[in-house]
């Protein structure tokens, strides 16, 4: 169930979403051009997040680590044309907060300046409370992300649950802490136990997103792909398809080029012909223009 009811009309801001703790599950998916922002924001997700995971879904990548600030603008653009209702997310990608606040801050302008975006997701701990405050005294609200970050893939070996010991869980608890209080309004928990995401989400006053964390948090988001089987190959145990895609868009395209190569398409029914006097006149004309 969404937060509030959506018939409002009235799109989405970052306290919105903030006020919602407590009240209903946010739905949240991934959007990356018109298209997808178009089918989510009708589906009637709360949040449309413009997620690096482009990098992997849209651009071929293995991994987010080379997708750059420019990929995201020119993305967040299409998806921003299209949304009417959900908040949009732009998805600060690897190295576009990391190196200095100042860049952190310049970077997360541009999501709101040049894409229309409303608010940014950023990776990370309390290490980035300092940039996060930054952003907000800009004015951009900030969504956080902590568990499994991919943009740490090359650090941790691979795409691995976080939070399993503990010592690691604590962290994670102190983490989502250190982020409600520097005034994140929402926070995504990536890959961690169930029982972690729980007792964050008890714990901090801000709504829990969860992905691979169990059905305890505030919300949920899925990869618009991975929702409609539209990637094909291997996927995480945690994502749930609900349709498949893929084999009928593969099937329909074959069938295109299948008629096209037999001169079945275009058949009669796509086929405009010239009106019977116009065509006598143009049947007589040497070349155009021809009296
Ligand atoms: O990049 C992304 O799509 C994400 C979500 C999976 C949370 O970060």
């Amino acid at each position: 169930m969404s937060a509030q009811p959506r018939a409002t009309k009235r799109q989405r801001t970052a306290p919105d979403i903030q006020a919602s703790k407590g009240i209903g599950r946010l739905a949240v998916l991934t959007a990356y051009d018109y298209p997808t922002g178009l089918l989510a924001d009708e589906a009637g997700a709360d949040i449309i997040l413009v997620g690096d995971s482009l990098g992997m879904v849209c651009l071929g990548l293995p991994d987010t680590l080379g997708v750059t600030m420019d990929d995201m603008i020119h993305h967040t653009k299409a998806v921003s044309r299209a949304v009417k209702e959900a908040l949009v997310v732009g998805d600060m990608p690897f190295l576009s907060y990391q190196t200095s606040i100042e860049t952190a801050v310049a970077n997360a302008g541009r999501f709101l300046q040049q894409a229309g975006a409303r608010a940014v997701k950023l990776e990370g701990g309390a290490e980035f409370v300092p940039h996060i405050q930054a952003m907000l005294a800009a004015g951009i609200p900030v969504m956080g992300h902590i568990g499994l970050t991919p943009q740490q893939v090359a650090r941790l070996g691979g795409f691995k649950a976080q939070g399993k010991t503990a010592r690691a869980a604590s962290q994670l608890v102190r983490d989502a802490k250190a982020l409600a209080e520097a005034g994140c309004f929402a926070i995504v928990l990536e890959a961690v136990p169930a029982e972690v995401a729980e007792r964050i989400t008890r714990e901090i006053d801000i709504p829990t997103i969860g992905i691979g964390a169990g059905p305890d948090c505030d919300g949920q988001v899925l990869v618009f792909h991975d929702v409609l089987g539209l990637c094909p190959g291997l996927r995480p145990s945690f994502v749930k398809q609900y349709a498949d895609l893929w084999t009928p868009a593969r099937e329909a395209l074959a069938a295109y080029c299948e008629e096209v190569r037999a001169g079945a398409f275009p058949a009669p029914a796509q086929t405009r012909r010239m009106d019977a006097e116009e065509l006598k006149e143009f049947g007589g004309m040497k070349e155009y223009g021809d009296a």
